[in-house]
């Protein structure tokens, strides 16, 4: 019998052959070889808390390394993360004052203005990026504006416009609308064109859960609602089809970039986008995602950078483009560290 059967017994089963798969698992240059995805640094966004008046910036207890920062240290800050390889931030500001409507959100002198023109000044090459919101400007910490007890949708959505056009003015490149109402990506799209900011990008918070995992985040940004809580207009975790409409609705509605938060609980979220849509698809690792993970690595339980790359990694694998993270400047050190 000819073939490479020859050495078994006539009448016995063939022995079963292995797939070899750890053939390319053997070495650290092997593995590295065959390696289907990389987080690249230039894939990271930094998220950016600014907060009101002087001094030094303040540490977020909920977050350790995390910082909110005084304008007058964005310029520094920004030289410091381009020569880092950071080449993205996204900022959130924390409001000089607080009313019902959330103006601080719109003014054009406001604080995220400002920190936009001064990281534009320091590092022209920095893709600047905004959250365009209400909650850390309201009094009552909704993402809208509220009436006899609930968030109206359509004149949220035109405040929304407004804050984005106030972001676009001072030269963001891309704004972020991240409340939740129905119709806020054709808003504030239509507002930015009127406006004459046909070139300013938007990335949709498309599908982004009410979780428990914002905690830490709404202790920076003082944004916690005084009453209730957000899942009358965020989404619901049990549900992925509605994802995909809210992803689909917002590209049609003109969004550049759709994103899925938080990232470690959406990854089928991430994969069936990936499948579905050609627009950079982008997820954010919140900030309670990163609590857990400097929790966990302070108790001595996991190590940390592994940790941060594995959690990136499946990120990455499962179809983001762009990954927010509070780790981008220590993934930049390590990277560095590795070198
Ligand atoms: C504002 C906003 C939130 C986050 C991003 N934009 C908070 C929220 O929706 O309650 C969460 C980010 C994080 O937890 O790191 N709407
Ligand atoms: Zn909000």
């Amino acid at each position: 019998m000819p073939g490479a059967r020859r050495s078994v017994p006539r009448g016995a089963d063939p022995a079963p052959r292995p797939v070899r798969l750890r053939r390319l698992r053997r070495t650290a240059a092997l593995r590295d070889w065959v390696a289907e995805t990389e987080v690249e640094l230039r894939r990271l966004v930094y998220p950016l808390f600014v907060r009101p008046g002087g001094g030094r910036a303040e540490p977020v207890p909920s977050m350790p390394g995390v910082r909110r920062y005084p304008v007058s240290d964005l310029g520094p800050l920004a030289r410091q993360l381009e020569e880092e390889g950071v080449r993205a931030v996204l900022l959130f500001g924390v409001a000089r004052r607080k009313d019902p409507e959330g103006s601080d959100a719109w003014a054009p002198d406001g604080l995220v203005p400002e920190a936009v023109r001064a990281l534009r000044r320091a590092a022209p090459g920095l893709v600047v990026t905004t959250d365009v919101c209400l909650c850390a400007y309201t009094t009552h910490g909704h993402c809208g504006v509220v009436r006899h007890g609930g968030v109206v949708n359509d004149a949220s959505c035109e405040r929304l416009g407004r804050v984005a056009v106030a972001h676009a003015n001072a030269g963001a490149d891309v704004v972020a609308p991240s409340a939740m109402m129905d119709g806020q990506v054709a808003e504030v799209r239509a507002a930015l064109d009127a406006a004459g900011h046909e070139e300013t990008a938007l990335l949709a918070y498309s599908a982004k859960h009410a979780s428990s995992l914002y905690g830490p985040f709404r202790d920076a940004e003082q944004s916690a609602p005084a009453f209730g809580d957000r899942r009358g207009y965020q989404m619901d975790f049990r549900n992925a089809r509605e994802a995909m409409r809210a992803m689909e609705r917002d590209a049609a509605e003109g969004a550049d970039l759709l994103m899925v938060k938080p990232a470690i609980t959406s990854l089928d979220l991430l994969a069936r986008a990936r499948e579905r849509f050609a627009l950079p698809l982008a997820a954010y690792q919140v900030s309670g995602e990163y609590a857990m993970l400097k929790a966990a690595a302070a108790g001595g339980v996991v190590e940390e950078r592994a940790a941060v790359a594995e959690t990136l990694g499946a990120i990455r694998r499962a179809g983001a483009d762009l990954i927010v993270t509070y780790y981008a400047r220590d993934v930049a050190r390590w990277s560095r560290e590795g070198r």
